[in-house]
């Protein structure tokens, strides 16, 4: 059993690097991605409050396709360029999105998704997945989740 309960008095940034911390000790020892991803996204899942879909696109033939996640049943394909997830992966860059609404062509998988955070995951260079955080609260992440999450997916990038 893995008991990974965030205190409750942590800081944000606690948060976060208990949650680099946990995510290591999940997955250093295993090679299996996919298994590494769902115990990834299990983890965020638990650490995370407010959140309603947490989870991970890849990389699959120039395009991004579904991966392990706890949320509601979501689209399988996104391509490079398409709603937040295929700009993160288009641009290698992270997206914070604090209202859903006023972003062009965002891609409503779950309709009671307010805000979202999706954050490339790098290897030699080249996006291999994202990881994708939505809320149904306006405005739910902040810098400093994108910065613990952006950290997040430079230590799991050899794992995944
Ligand atoms: N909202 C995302 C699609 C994925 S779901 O949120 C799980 C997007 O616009 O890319």
């Amino acid at each position: 059993m893995y008991d990974f309960t965030p205190a409750a008095d942590a800081t944000p940034a606690e948060l976060h690097a208990d949650l680099a911390q946990a995510a290591l000790a999940l997955i250093h020892d295993e090679p299996d991605p996919v298994a590494n991803m769902a115990n990834l996204a299990a983890l965020l899942w638990q650490m995370l409050p407010r959140l309603n879909w947490a989870g991970f696109y890849r990389m699959v033939d120039g395009g991004l396709v579904l991966g392990p996640f706890i949320g509601k049943p979501a689209c399988i394909r996104i391509a490079l360029g398409q709603g937040v997830c295929g700009t993160a992966a288009a641009r290698a860059e992270t997206q914070l999105v604090p209202d859903v609404h006023a972003f062009p062509g965002h891609i409503a998988c779950d309709a009671a998704s307010r805000s979202e955070l999706v954050v490339p995951v790098l290897r030699d260079g080249q996006v291999i997945a994202v990881i994708d955080l939505d809320s149904p609260e306006p405005a739910r992440f902040d810098p400093v989740d994108a910065a613990g999450i952006e950290a997040l997916a430079r230590i799991i990038a050899p794992h995944i």
